[in-house]
């Protein structure tokens, strides 16, 4: 069964279920039988609902832009399981560094669906992409040098985007925005044609096209169209500079996904009607030919389809003010309530038929106060022993995890058709030692 592309954005995995004995199923797997074979806390993947996301990009833009390529943003959530199955889909990958590269090197993706970011790439990340000729998005005008030094030095051709800030005010976390002009990413509209002038007439370096992304968790579709316009100009007056057609232009990602109820994203393919309806537009009326679009989805891609699972392991009663649901990971496997007041859905996931009728706050293990992932939720009452799942931990989770208070990172799998696959095994304590020395 595939579900509808243009449906809207699920806070659950789309093959999550509730058995007979009350416990939610995911991929046709009880939640407990997951903990069992995988242990706790536990990443777990829908790839139905991935590849469900996949087609949100592929099936709109097949039908109204054919020429155009999705570029996974890996800093979402990368292993190579999870890049294969995005291969699988026709997706590219976009990296952000020499580790990002690597990995994506190691997947079944092609290597020319890759594409690099970063505003800070050193020069032996630089010389790792230009070896494998990967597209490099370019961020500034000491990137651009260091890429014509190294093409010189190496006899190697580079194939590169620039990045160009569109100077739009996106309506997000600040911490998330980087299409405003006092953002540290990407060039200046004033700057961007004297650097264009620096390397056009060089036979080393081909400028591919444009690259801008307004942000990430965007809820309205306008800014997008408002992007695709500034980024149709900017593509003419290149073409200008250049004397040719301009190949390629990338849009960025950052549509939003839905944590909670209240959050209301757009449908992926009305962004995306949109976005090409204007670009198209821009361009025909000028009779220009069209370029390749890439976009660069991260969060919507893999959010919905991850969960975490935490195992209860002591409940605190805090007579008349709250009560603790303390589960066995936290900050270290979620730093998003920390870091952006991140909201989340939540659940006891071995009692999923049952109403919620107690509120919690259900706290990490991590020698910290903050260390709470939601300070008041309404949950079925929750015995020791209970699984709690977190959904919408797909994007950014993972990723962003770190060994604080010497955690091991818990290990990711995949689930389909009632079997599980890892993805990433649990680290051990002696990985966590493994580099020490003494
Ligand atoms: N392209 C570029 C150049 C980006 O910087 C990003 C995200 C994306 C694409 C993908 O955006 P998405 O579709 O995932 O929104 N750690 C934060 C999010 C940081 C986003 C960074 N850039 C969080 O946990 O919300």
């Amino acid at each position: 069964m595939n579900p509808s592309v243009s449906a809207p954005y699920t806070i659950q995995p789309v093959s999550l279920t509730t058995a007979q004995n009350g416990h939610y199923e995911i991929g046709s797997i009880d939640v407990s039988q997951l903990i069992q074979n995988h242990g706790s806390p536990l990443y777990v993947m829908d790839e139905q609902t991935i590849r469900a996301n996949c087609r949100a990009y592929t099936d709109p833009l097949k039908q109204f832009y054919p020429n155009h390529l999705v570029v996974f943003a890996a800093k979402a959530c990368m292993t190579v399981g999870l890049l294969n199955i995005l291969g699988e889909e026709g997706l590219g990958v976009d990296v952000v560094s020499a580790g990002e590269l690597y990995t994506a090197l190691k997947s079944n993706l092609p290597v020319p669906n890759i594409l690099f970011h970063g505003n800070n790439k050193s020069l032996e990340e630089l010389e790792m992409a230009l070896r494998q000729s990967i597209r490099i998005v370019v961020d500034n005008e000491q990137e651009l040098d260091n890429i014509v030094m190294l093409t010189e030095k190496l006899g190697l051709r580079a194939r590169i985007m620039l990045r160009t800030k569109p100077e739009i005010e996106a309506h997000t976390h600040d911490y998330i925005k980087t299409g405003q002009i006092d953002s540290k990413f990407g060039i200046e509209r004033a700057a961007l044609m004297p650097l264009v002038r620096k390397v056009k007439d060089n036979p080393k370096i081909h400028i591919l096209g444009l690259h801008s992304h307004i942000g990430s968790q965007i809820f309205d579709i306008e800014p997008y169209v408002d992007l695709a316009a500034i980024m149709a100009e900017h593509t003419l007056r290149l073409s200008a500079e250049l004397g040719r057609p301009v190949e390629e232009l990338n849009l960025g990602g950052g549509i939003g996904i839905k944590y909670t109820h209240s959050d209301d994203p757009p449908l992926i393919s009305d962004v995306i009607t949109a976005m090409t309806q204007r670009l198209v537009q821009e361009f025909e009326s000028r009779q220009l030919r069209l370029p390749k679009l890439i976009m660069e989805p991260g969060r919507s891609i893999v959010g919905n389809a991850g969960v975490t699972l935490y195992t209860v392991g002591a409940i605190k009663d805090i007579p008349g003010v709250k009560t603790y649901l303390f589960v066995d990971g936290g900050m270290s496997d979620n730093i998003r309530p920390m870091l952006y007041q991140a909201e989340y859905t939540y659940d006891i996931a071995t009692k999923a038929t049952q109403p919620g009728t107690k509120s919690y706050a259900v706290a990490g293990k991590f020698c910290e106060s903050g260390d709470v992932l939601t300070h008041s939720v309404t949950l079925p009452e929750a015995e020791v022993g209970d699984v709690v799942i977190v959904f919408d931990t797909g994007a950014y989770n993972y990723a962003m995890s770190s060994n604080y208070n010497r955690a091991p990172r818990p290990a990711m799998v995949v689930v389909k058709n009632g079997q599980s696959r890892v993805w990433v095994e649990r680290e051990t304590l002696d990985d966590l030692i493994r580099n020490d020395r003494y």
